[in-house]
This record gives structure tokens, sequence and C-alpha cells, in this order.
């Protein structure tokens, strides 16, 4: 059920692409419909042109025949589509659950618009319940890791910090950075959190995404509707 609300959102997104527009292309299952509806327009003659978020939306998009280039070419855009792990009522955002948060980002941050596909599952009232990513270098991932507990210390939040993939076979990202998935439950301020976090030395960047998403087409039972920040 949820992978058809996903597809719905999806190709909700894909119509509000315009000929000509400079896209960020997001990464996950919600973003690999929107990849496959974009795909169908440009088959029909729809012009434009992509910036993916990840090495596998880049190999699908590419696969699909859809144009792509870089950030460095192209370092602004006109609108991203993406999925989330998590929004709230003020489309602040939980990302990287697929490992993608620091390309999402950035890419994001370059673009006037982002547009946030999702199925109902994701609104929440406060960020949180989804372990929230936190990339960090693998040099000194010990002192990163206990360095991030005291800050979460600090704000009152639990401290539980989990290594992707485990110490033997650690998730890897696109930038080679590992991922910590903090086990927050709920995050009262997510915009102080996303402050502190920054601040320590190690950590590259977090799934936070505040003040980005213009947009988000979500889906459920009652159809595809449209939230703007409250
Ligand atoms: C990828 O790093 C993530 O930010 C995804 O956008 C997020 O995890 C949502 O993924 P799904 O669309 O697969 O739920």
């Amino acid at each position: 059920m949820s992978d058809q609300f996903k597809k719905q959102a999806a190709e909700r997104a894909a119509q509000d692409v315009t000929p000509g527009m400079r896209l960020g292309i997001g990464t996950g299952s919600t973003a690999e419909f929107f990849v496959r509806a974009l795909a169908d327009r440009v088959a029909d003659g729809l012009d434009v042109i992509g910036v993916p978020t990840s090495e596998r939306t880049r190999s699908l998009a590419s696969e699909l025949g859809i144009r792509l280039t870089t950030l460095d070419e192209l370092p602004e855009l006109d609108l991203t589509i993406d999925g989330a792990d998590e929004l709230d009522a003020g489309l602040s955002l939980i990302k990287g659950g697929g490992g993608a948060l620091l390309r999402e980002k950035i890419v994001a941050a370059s673009s006037a618009d982002m547009i946030v596909i999702a199925d109902g599952s994701k609104e929440v009232a406060t960020l949180g319940r989804f372990p929230l990513p936190i990339e960090v270098v693998p040099f000194g991932l010990k002192a990163t890791t206990n360095a991030i507990a005291k800050t979460l210390e600090a704000a009152g939040l639990p401290e539980k910090l989990v290594l992707r993939g485990g110490a033997q076979d650690p998730f890897v990202t696109d930038g080679g950075h590992y991922i910590l998935d903090a086990h927050l439950e709920a995050i009262p301020d997510a915009q102080s959190l996303a402050g502190r976090l920054v601040d320590i030395p190690g950590v590259v960047e977090h799934g936070l995404f505040i003040g980005l998403a213009t947009k988000a087409y979500v889906a459920g039972t009652n159809g595809v509707k449209t939230v703007v920040p409250a």
C-alpha cells in the first residue's frame, strides 16, 4: 500500500516539472518512482536536465534516458524533488535513511524550491521517531561518537548512537563517510540540535533538513494532499 502512495506522490510532483527546468533528483524508493515518472515525460519530449543526489539515482536516471549533469556544471537549480523519512507541519524533515543525506542537502540548498514526496506514514507532529542519520568521517570515529553523545546529553536527548552496518562492515556513503543513527524518539527543538551537531569536528552533515522544503505532496487513502510550511 505505501508503495502505491509513494508512486502517487511522485507522479503528482512529476507534473510540476516544466520544460527547461534544472532539477535536483532525490534518492530512495519514493524518489525512484519520481525518476520513472520523469523518464516517461522525457520520453514524451520534455526537455530537462538533472543533478542526481546519489550514484544510485545517477545510474537509474541515466539508464532511463534522463539528461544528467553535475552540480559543478550546474550549481543553481530550479527545483529538487526528493523523499523524506519524516516531515512535520513546518516541513522540517529527517532524511538520510537511504544514506544520501549529504548530497541531498547540498543539492536541495542549491535549488530555488524543494518538493518533498511521501506517503502519509512519514507525517509526524514532532520529528525524531525515525533515527536521525549523522554522517561522520571514519577518522576518529570513537572520539566523534563520544562528542555527539555529549552534545545529545547536553540537549537532554538519549545518547543511543548506532553505527549503520555495524563495526565489522559499516555502511559507506557516496562521500566515503560513515553514518551514526541517533535514536532520539522525539526532537523538541530541531533547529537548536542541528546547530549543535554541525559544530562537532568529525560530523560532516546530519539528516535534519530545516527551511529547505517549500512544498510536499503527501499521498494516503484520501488521495494526494499538498502541504506548505505552516
Ligand atoms: C535517502 O538518503 C533518504 O533521504 C530518502 O529520501 C529517505 O530515506 C526516504 O526514503 P524512501 O523514499 O525510500 O522512504
